[in-house]
């Protein structure tokens, strides 16, 4: 049996999957997916929408798709990346309704409900820990090291050693609510390391991966995220979206990047049309090279100009503390301060509720999570959203303290 094999949930390993009207043939007179042949029920179309075939089926496999997507995600390679390793091929990817459906549908794949578990480094995203209890999985929680919000990796590696019901671990890089990339030795080294003994694998969760820039190395350009290592560690898994960077969280397109026998177990149990028509024209559109890419890379460069400067003038207010988490996100997690300048969930919670109900200037509160105590959590909104918020602080800072 292979390890993918070896992880898996034994009725996935022999699941057959559904086989679509469309898997048989592809033109002609087609009578055979019991579709409207009159057409959409649509007083107007657009020309755009004609061309999309609305009363078909979409392509299940979503290849053309796939294909943009890995071009992109080729052209930088992780530093770690040996040379003997493959490049990502459409056949390493599996498409999602967002990557909430990424996580939830490699927790039916490889654990047992009522028997087995996934391992989460809190404060994380909170889905992982829905999805689990949906699902009937345990969690055993491994917290991520503070200050820094970095992996403990000795526990990680201890915790999979002594709990071989662990089929999974979900680490967020950057983390939600954390906004800090995770170290990619540290990823390197569970993986390698689990990888002599543990049946499991390692997913990280990269929704907010385009915001980190790029690290330059003797002038070349290597990628943060762990996408290409995929095929170069057989128990890594890595999850993106178009949700963030791409601003596209309407479309719910979730991309799994994994080995290519993985990708072809999670395929054979996805829905066969889980990616809309409409989704999958917009997200072709955002990938393509001179199109969508471009706009993204250039909201990439004004979400962390925008970012820098919220934070600094948040600063300058009495109230704020730390920004306790990283600059590698499209938020801050700031800490707000009582009257002795302590980190209070009281005094966030307030100001959370004034700045809501009374100023309709809507964050996060986040003081609840473990280690972060009074913490608000803001999304960069654009350059006049920014200004509002700030002068909005302002005021309601001075009420609430
Ligand atoms: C870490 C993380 N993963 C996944 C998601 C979900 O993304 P999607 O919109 O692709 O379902 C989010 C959304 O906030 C997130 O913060």
């Amino acid at each position: 049996m292979s390890f993918v094999q070896s992880v898996i949930r034994p009725n996935i390993r022999s699941l057959e999957p559904y086989r679509c009207a469309r898997d048989d043939f592809k033109t002609g007179l087609l009578l055979d997916a019991n579709e409207n042949t009159q057409g959409p029920a649509l007083t107007s179309v657009t020309e755009e929408e004609e061309l999309l075939n609305l009363n078909r089926y979409p392509d299940p496999h979503q290849l053309e798709l796939k294909e943009q997507i890995v071009q992109f995600r080729n052209l930088n390679p992780n530093e770690h990346k040996t040379a003997d390793s493959q490049l990502l091929s459409p056949s390493n990817l599996v498409l999602g309704v967002g990557s909430d459906e990424s996580i939830d549908m490699l927790m039916r794949c490889c654990c047992q409900p009522g028997q087995d578990k996934i391992l989460i480094c809190p404060p994380t995203y909170g889905m992982y820990s829905i999805c689990a209890k949906v699902n009937d999985v345990g969690i055993s929680r491994v917290p991520l090291q503070f200050p820094g919000f970095q992996l403990d990796t000795d526990a990680i590696v201890t915790a999979v050693k002594e709990d071989p019901s662990i089929k999974l671990m979900y680490l967020t890089s950057p983390g939600n609510p954390t906004g800090k990339l995770l170290s990619v030795e540290d990823v390197v080294t569970i993986s390698e390391t689990v990888a002599k003994f543990w049946k499991g694998f390692v997913v990280i969760d990269e929704a907010y991966i385009d915001f980190t820039p790029n690290k330059t190395t003797d002038g070349k350009e290597y990628s943060e995220s762990v996408a290409t290592l995929t095929t170069q560690y057989p128990n890594l898994v890595c999850l993106q979206t178009l949700s963030k960077s791409f601003g596209l969280a309407g479309i719910r397109l979730g991309i799994t990047f994994c080995t290519e026998e993985l990708a072809h177990y999670l395929n054979s149990m996805k829905y066969p049309y889980n990616i809309s028509s409409l989704t999958a024209n917009v997200a072709l559109r955002a990938t393509g090279k001179d199109t969508g890419l471009t706009s993204m890379q250039k909201f990439v460069v004004q979400v962390a100009e925008q970012r820098d400067w919220v934070l600094q003038n948040l600063q300058k207010l009495d109230g704020i503390g730390k920004n306790l988490g990283g600059l590698e996100s499209n938020f801050l997690l700031l800490e707000i301060l009582d009257k002795d300048g302590k980190p209070s969930n009281e005094v966030a919670q307030k100001l959370y509720q004034v700045l809501a109900v009374d100023n309709q200037v809507v964050v996060r509160f986040r003081g609840k999570e473990l280690n972060c105590t009074g913490c608000l959590r803001i999304t960069i909104g654009t350059e006049s959203e920014n200004l509002k918020l700030i002068e909005t602080f302002d005021k309601c800072l001075k009420q609430v303290r």
